[in-house]
C-alpha cells in the first residue's frame, strides 16, 4: 500500500504506528489526532528509529483531518477507552460522536480508502461506519478476533508449554464478555487441543481469553492493552498489503451469513488487497449457535441503542 492513516496518536495508535513503520507495510503512514502536538511528535519520535531499526517508511503527523487524502486505508483507534469496572459498550456514546466527525472526514478527503475499525464498542461501530459511509462490506471491517485469538493461543501456550507457532485457535462472536472461543476449531500443529488438555483447564482457557482485554486493564488500571491490539491490527494490514488471502477473525458485516442481517461480528473472513472479499459459514453445533447468538444478542442490543443516540 501506499499509504496508510491511523487516526487516534494515543497508546494503540502510537504502538501501531510502530509496527506498521518497522514492517514497511507501507510507504508513508500519516498519523492524526486532535491534540496539536501528539501526532507530530509522536510521528518524528517513530521517524527518528528508522536510522536504528532500518526501516524507510515516512512517519508524518498532523491535526488537519484533510492530511488523510489518498490514504488506501485508514485505522480508526480514536475514541475515549474503557476505565477498570467498565464494559466496552459503557463507551460507546462518547465513541459515536468522536467516529462520526471522523467518518464525515474520511467521506471527504479517502472516499476510496479501505476502514479497519478498531474503537470500542468495535462491532457496533463498525456496522455504524459501513452505515454511515455507505461503502460496500469489503472496505468496512475491524479488529478483534485476531487479538482474541493470540489471546487464546497464548492462553494455551502457558498451559501446554508448547511453541505457540503452532497454535491455531478460532474465536467468533463479539469483541465482548459473550465472544466465543472455538474449541472445536483450535489445534496445536493440527491435533485438537482436547488431545492435550482436560476440560477443566479448556474451559478456564475460554474464560480467559473472554476476558483477557478486562485482565489486562484490571493490571494496569490507567489503561487498557495496546501491544496486542496494535500487533493484531498490524496482521490484519500485513494480510491486506501483501494481498496474502489470510483466513482471518474479522469484525464483518453480515447479510444473511450465520443467519444474520444488518449486522457486524467477529467471523472468519479472507483478507486481500481488496478488503475483506470473502466470509467464511461454518457449520456449528447446537452449543456453538447458542453461544455465537447469545453474543449476537448483545451487539445487537448496542445496535438498538444507537438508534436511539443517533
Ligand atoms: C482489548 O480487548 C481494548 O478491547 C481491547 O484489550
Amino acid at each position: 500500500m501506499n499509504k496508510i492513516t491511523i487516526v487516534g496518536a494515543g497508546r494503540v495508535g502510537e504502538s501501531t504506528a510502530q509496527i506498521l513503520a518497522r514492517e514497511e507495510l507501507c510507504r508513508e503512514l500519516m498519523l492524526l489526532d486532535i491534540c496539536d502536538g501528539v501526532p507530530q511528535g509522536v510521528a518524528l519520535d517513530i521517524q527518528e528509529s528508522a536510522a536504528l531499526l532500518r526501516f524507510d517508511t515516512r512517519v508524518n503527523g498532523d491535526t488537519n483531518p484533510a492530511a488523510m487524502a489518498d490514504s488506501d486505508l485508514v485505522i480508526i483507534t480514536a475514541g475515549i477507552p474503557r476505565k477498570p469496572g467498565m464494559s466496552r459498550s459503557d463507551v460507546l456514546d462518547t465513541n459515536l460522536t468522536i467516529i462520526d466527525e471522523i467518518i464525515d472526514n474520511m467521506l471527504r478527503y479517502a472516499p476510496n480508502a479501505m476502514l479497519l475499525m478498531v474503537t470500542n464498542p468495535v462491532d457496533v461501530l463498525t456496522w455504524h461506519a459501513w452505515q454511515r459511509t455507505g461503502w460496500p462490506r469489503q472496505r468496512v471491517f475491524g479488529q478483534s478476533g485476531a487479538l482474541d485469538t493470540a489471546r487464546m493461543a497464548t492462553f494455551i501456550a502457558l498451559e501446554t508449554g508448547y511453541s505457540i507457532k503452532d497454535i491455531s485457535p478460532l474465536v467468533l462472536g463479539g469483541h465482548g464478555d459473550a465472544m466465543v472461543p472455538m474449541t472445536r476449531f483450535t489445534d496445536i500443529a493440527g491435533i485438537n487441543i482436547e488431545h492435550f488438555l482436560d476440560s477443566k483447564t479448556i474451559e478456564g482457557i475460554v474464560e480467559r481469553t473472554r476476558k483477557g482485554g478486562g485482565e489486562i486493564l484490571n493490571l494496569k488500571k490507567s489503561s487498557s492493552a495496546y501491544d496486542s491490539p496494535a500487533a493484531a491490527i498490524a496482521a490484519m494490514v500485513d494480510a491486506i498489503s501483501h494481498n496474502r488471502r489470510r483466513i482471518m477473525p474479522c469484525i464483518s458485516i453480515l447479510d444473511g451469513e450465520y443467519d444474520l442481517h444488518d449486522m457486524a461480528m467477529g467471523v472468519p473472513a479472507v483478507l486481500d488487497e481488496t478488503g475483506l472479499i470473502d466470509i467464511i459459514e461454518l457449520n456449528l453445533t447446537e452449543q456453538e449457535r447458542a453461544d455465537f447468538q447469545r453474543s449476537a444478542d448483545m451487539v445487537r442490543a448496542d445496535i438498538n441503542r444507537l438508534s436511539l443516540v443517533a
